[in-house]
């Protein structure tokens, strides 16, 4: 019976393949930095297609905390930041949500002042905020490292020419949201290219910002005096399309997805088909966009480098690893973004699956069906990849969450439920 501690668990019965449509929800990792870059605006800004999942919510409570009103129904999220007034985000909502450090830029250039906390590790890897922090300095705020605590500190930000050590995504986002309000013009170099960098861009430039070269690895930002609350729809999720993906991948089946702009997917569906996924596509970007595809045998073997875009997502190792994990030969993934981002590979033991991991490459010979097992999520893709791996698990495999699904799935159960697997679930 279900109760209340927090555990979910999924009640997977494998060997179903998947048929259906499914219409993708909005994109997480688009959404994050656009409720940052709200705070920009004196005003009310509204996000369609948000998500319902734990990170929107925990971003919106942090964003409530300094002193914006927030209302989030039926996907629409609204933000009205008139009233900011807080300057801290607090260590427990740095502990709870690593991505608050994207409020850095946009709450230094509005309210000239941030104090907040180093992020933990965590258990895909190290994952500092030195690159957020020298850009941030670059432009001329002061930042203390007292113990742990960051204060930073910047009266006016001045426009910079800053490179990038490494694309990074989240530094990358920071430093265009610091720029849009600076004195001056700042040239960023070896940007993060991801679509979500991309989108974050288009809704400043609709609040009023300068910016130009998103697309092309050095952004160039003209600051403005004032940015303006503005409308924007959220672009579908890459991540979790490709979750489904490999999912049907590894149950078989034919499936046909909504929502998201096949052309961000260009690496994942290479992969597929070299696994020996039939697919069509059916308008490459638009709203009317859609994937179809049909998995007619076991996954060949492939070989796959995971990087930043438009390389192969970092966040779709884990799930493709678990549909190879029953495919048909053997595979070769280097992750190359995070240096211990292989947890679930090792949990897929548990459903008899054969991957050895040598620093930052797994090998997996697959093996059709794979066992039954029991398994508890490690993290976000993780989780997933073992609700894929079940799928392909002769038997009722039990899977238990704590809370790692929901921060990036609305669904997850469901949508696959939806696409006709054998699931059930309970709360504990
Ligand atoms: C974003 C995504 C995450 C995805 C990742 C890589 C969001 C909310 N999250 O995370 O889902 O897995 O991109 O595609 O968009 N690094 C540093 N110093 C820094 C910043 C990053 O060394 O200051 C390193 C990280 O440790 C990591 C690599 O750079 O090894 C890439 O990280 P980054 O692109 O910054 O990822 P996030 O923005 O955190």
């Amino acid at each position: 019976m279900c109760g209340g501690i927090g555990l979910r668990i999924f009640k997977v019965q494998g060997l179903k393949p998947l048929h259906g449509k499914i219409k993708i929800q909005g994109a997480k990792n688009a959404v994050l930095p656009m409720m940052a870059a709200s705070l920009l605006a004196e005003g009310r800004t509204e996000i369609r297609n948000v998500p319902e999942i734990t990170d929107v919510f925990l971003m919106a409570e942090i964003v409530r905390e300094l002193g914006c009103q927030v209302e989030f129904r039926d996907n629409v999220l609204k933000i009205n930041a008139f009233g900011l007034s807080g300057t801290v985000i607090s260590e427990k909502s740095v502990g709870k949500m690593r991505s608050s450090s994207l409020l850095l830029g946009p709450l230094l250039s509005r309210a000239g002042e941030v104090t907040t906390w180093y992020p933990g590790g965590c258990v895909i890897g190290k994952r500092p905020i030195d690159y957020h922090l020298d850009v941030l300095r670059s432009m001329g705020a002061e930042i203390l490292d007292d113990g742990g605590m960051l204060i930073a500190k910047a009266k006016k930000l001045y426009g910079t020419t800053f490179r990038f050590p490494y694309p990074s995504v989240g530094a990358t986002e920071n430093a265009v949201m610091a720029a849009v309000l600076a004195s001056g013009t700042t040239k960023l170099v070896n940007c993060a290219k991801e679509p979500e960098v991309a989108e974050l861009c288009g809704f400043l430039r609709s609040m009023g910002a300068k910016i130009s070269g998103e697309r092309t690895g050095i952004i160039t930002v003209d600051g403005v005096e004032k940015l303006f609350p503005t409308n924007h729809v959220t672009a579908g999720d890459r991540i979790c399309a490709g979750t489904y993906l490999a999912a049907a991948a590894a149950s078989g089946g034919k499936i046909e997805i909504t929502g998201v702009e096949p052309v961000i997917l260009v690496e994942p569906l290479k992969s597929l088909r070299k696994m020996g996924a039939g697919i069509r596509i059916f308008g490459a970007a638009g709203p009317k966009a859609r994937i179809c595809m049909a998995m007619e045998q076991r996954p060949a073997g492939i070989e796959i480098d995971t990087g930043p875009y438009p390389g192969f997502p970092t966040d779709l190792q884990s799930v493709f690893l678990a549909a190879e994990a029953a495919g048909s030969g053997e595979s070769r993934f280097r992750e190359t973004v995070y240096e211990a981002r292989f947890e679930a590979a090792m949990r897929l033991a548990a459903f008899g699956a054969d991957v050895s991991v040598q620093k930052d490459t797994a090998i997996i010979k697959g093996r059709y069906p794979l066992l039954p097992g029991i398994a508890e999520t490690p993290d976000l893709r993780g989780g997933a990849a073992l609700l894929v791996a079940a799928l392909a698990a002769d038997g009722l495999s039990v899977i238990a969450d704590r809370g790692h699904l929901s921060r990036g799935y609305e669904d997850i159960g469901r949508d696959l439920r939806k696409l006709g697997a054998d699931i059930e679930e309970c709360e504990l």
